[in-house]
């Protein structure tokens, strides 16, 4: 039987709260890319569907206080020799990965997430989005499962009008990730759930999972959507 919580709390609050240090098999964070984004798909007035996501409008010294916290933090509570994966598009790539430097992890490669759909865009269309993947320790890291799997990944993205948050990310991703990086049983923390991607992952392969999300809206979707939860 598999442990899943959620947990309506700013992540890293939360994450002091409940994950003791060296404790978390695996690390998925899709955080606000602060680009001030609610989504392309509109409604019948014109107006976008979704509002702009928490932290995802601010000052830039502010992003890089928040960032640096929640990234800090996730270097605390994960396991020596484990894998974080970060998400992240193009504009900040280079800001974060410094900062994840600065948090101490050491990144050991840029996997492309080829959404195979275009995008916006005026000088060539989005296709693509970054995944940073790091780990916590120098020597004898953990291998990812799949050793063919190469560092480009082509899953289509979800079709504007099925979803249900502007940057729901196809759970099949999630898939990918935890099954390269964790046992069954294991512990995948999320510190921003949006509508439960990570989770549902988490459920389809046995994994425990703890989400963070600090959107009432979407940790209400997230409740109504899994019965698993505690
Ligand atoms: C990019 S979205 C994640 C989407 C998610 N991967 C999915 O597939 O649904 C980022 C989410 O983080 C939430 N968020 C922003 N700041 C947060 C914080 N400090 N703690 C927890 N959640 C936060 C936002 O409300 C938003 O839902």
């Amino acid at each position: 039987m598999n442990n899943y919580k959620i947990y309506n709390i700013d992540c890293v609050h939360g994450s002091k709260e409940q994950i003791p240090e060296e404790s978390v098999d695996l690390i998925i964070a899709d955080p606000p890319f602060n680009l001030a984004f609610g989504g392309t798909t509109q409604t019948k007035t014109g107006k976008p569907r979704f509002s702009i996501t928490q932290n995802d409008n601010l000052e830039f010294k502010e992003y890089m206080r928040f960032t640096l916290k929640w990234l800090n933090e996730a270097y605390r509570i994960l396991k020596k020799r484990r894998h974080i994966y970060v998400f992240i598009d193009w504009r900040m790539y280079a800001y974060l990965s410094l900062w994840m430097k600065r948090a101490g992890f050491i990144i050991k490669n840029l996997i492309v997430w080829d959404k195979q759909h275009i995008g916006l865009g005026h000088h060539y269309r989005f296709q693509h989005e970054f995944l940073i993947f790091a780990v916590k320790s120098k020597d004898k890291n953990r291998r990812t499962k799949c050793r063919s799997t190469s560092d480009i990944w082509r899953i289509p993205k979800i079709s504007n009008h099925k979803l249900t948050h502007p940057y729901e990310k196809p759970v099949e991703l999630m898939d990918k990730i935890i099954i390269n990086s964790t046992e069954e049983s294991e512990l995948v923390v999320d510190f921003f759930a949006g509508c439960g991607t990570v989770l549902s992952a988490c459920i389809n392969n046995n994994r425990d999972c703890i989400a963070f999300e600090i959107d009432s809206y979407f940790y209400d979707l997230m409740k109504r959507k899994f019965p698993e939860l505690e």
